[in-house]
């Protein structure tokens, strides 16, 4: 933990910085050996297997995963989720955002479209969420085309936060560098004399999109690796025979199981 924390130069300072360490920490080559770092995950009789998918529309088999999650007190955000997305030449970028909302529809989360997320959502309008909830050894993967959510729907949800975070979108162009920390706690000021009386109207920068999906994979893991994924993907327009090992789902997807 403390290798994590501190930079290799500062560690090197510490004097008997060893008993806080890992025995396999070395500190002079600056390396960290973490291949013993395994966790029990669940045993065979809790695999995950076809009948035990509640429904065989990926969506509703989100909700139960994900009202179990939020059920599980060792889990403190269950909404938050990796974002991954790339630029036209396909160069990745991955951040954490929290999911604010589903339905059959998609995912739908808010940021400012003109970070970096966001000039690349707009330039390739694809993303993968993941999420994983490690105390129940679960992970969700979800592919999608993304689009931005309607204006008023984005503003909804802009007042309908606390005035302080409302503040702290219009302080934020996300992304862009700053001076120092001094500059936003100066803008943060300004904006809160500015806006106590009044409402805060939301930047057109900011707002919601929604991630709509064509792959949901659902992944549980197994102590003896032999883990379980079940992935749906939606049937294009038009297609109807399915693969070898592919089975009918509801709502216009299919399924299978895939190797771990
Ligand atoms: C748990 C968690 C939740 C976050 N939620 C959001 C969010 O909902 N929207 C957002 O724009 N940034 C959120 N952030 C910050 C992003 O990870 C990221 O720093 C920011 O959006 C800028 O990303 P970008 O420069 O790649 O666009 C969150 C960070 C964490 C750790």
């Amino acid at each position: 933990i403390t290798r994590e924390i501190l930079g290799c130069n500062t560690l090197k300072n510490i004097s008997e910085v060893g008993k806080y360490c890992h025995p396999q920490v070395s500190l002079t080559a600056c390396s960290m050996d973490l291949s013993d770092m395994r966790k029990k995950y669940k045993g065979d009789e809790e695999c995950f297997e076809e009948n035990h998918l509640v429904s065989l529309d990926p969506i509703k088999q989100f909700g139960d995963w994900f009202d179990q999650a939020t059920k599980c007190p060792e889990i403190g955000e269950p909404n938050a989720m990796c974002i991954a997305t790339s630029t036209r030449d396909g160069r990745p970028s991955a951040r954490m955002v929290l999911l604010k909302g589903y339905s059959e529809e998609g995912f739908r989360f808010f940021t400012n479209y003109e970070s970096r997320k966001g000039g690349e959502l707009e330039s390739n309008p694809y993303a993968c969420l993941c999420f994983y909830w490690e105390p129940i050894n679960r992970q969700v993967r979800i592919e999608g085309n993304v689009e931005r959510i309607p204006y008023q729907s984005s503003c909804d949800y802009f007042h309908s936060r606390p005035k302080s975070s409302q503040i702290g979108a219009v302080v934020s162009r996300q992304s862009t560098a700053v001076p120092d920390r001094n500059y936003l706690r100066q803008k943060n000021a300004e904006l809160e004399e500015k806006y106590k009386d009044t409402d805060v109207p939301m930047p057109d920068y900011w707002g919601g999109y929604i991630v709509k999906p064509y792959l949901i994979e659902f992944w549980q893991g197994q102590t003896n690796r032999l883990h379980d994924r079940i992935v749906f993907t939606r049937l294009k327009h038009g297609e109807g025979v399915l693969e070898e090992y592919e089975h009918n789902a509801d709502a216009g997807w299919v399924y299978q199981r895939l190797s771990p």
